[in-house]
């Protein structure tokens, strides 16, 4: 049986540099959540299809169940993990919250990741930008009013 080597890989993540020996076949969901103990990006269905596993690399959002660990090498990842200031949620992790958009709670890691990327690329969008935007996110409990209500408590729009 042919033994694959482990080859070195350099991540940033969440503003850290992880030196690692990985094998190059290894998704960067399976490093995120395996070696750095990042869990809050989810393997649903693994294979590009939910959203789950959204992860911002060099601030737009990718599926990492799908994307090389070695692909982001020369990359910046944000995981869930990286948004919070300290103890202080990040601007949308806490709309989130006060908009009460959590069920199960299984999608929102990716939710939130989509809809910080949404907002740093359009700071004012509207209710079909929103969902446009989060069109690549499955949610199984089905909570995407309040989810959308959330990012548009964030718009210009919510404040006239
Ligand atoms: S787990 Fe990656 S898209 Fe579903
Ligand atoms: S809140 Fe349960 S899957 Fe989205």
């Amino acid at each position: 049986m042919d033994v694959i080597e482990k080859q070195p890989v350099t991540l940033r993540v969440n503003g850290n540099v992880h030196e690692l020996e990985i094998a190059p076949a290894r998704t960067l969901l399976d490093v995120l959540r395996s070696e750095l103990r990042l869990t809050g990006a989810k393997r649903s269905c693994n294979q590009g299809v939910c959203g789950a596993c959204s992860v911002l690399r060099d601030g737009k959002p990718v599926r990492a169940c799908i994307s090389l660990a070695f692909a982001a090498e020369d990359s910046e990842i944000t995981t869930i993990e990286g948004l919070a200031d300290g103890n202080r949620l990040s601007r949308v992790q806490q709309a989130f919250v006060d908009a009460g958009a959590v069920q199960c709670g299984f999608c929102m890691p990716a939710m939130v990741i989509a809809a910080t990327a949404l907002l740093n690329e359009n700071p004012n969008p509207g209710v079909e930008e929103i969902r446009h935007g989060l069109g690549g996110n499955i949610c199984r409990c089905s909570g995407y009013v309040k989810v959308v209500d959330a990012i548009l408590s964030l718009t210009e729009g919510s404040k006239s």
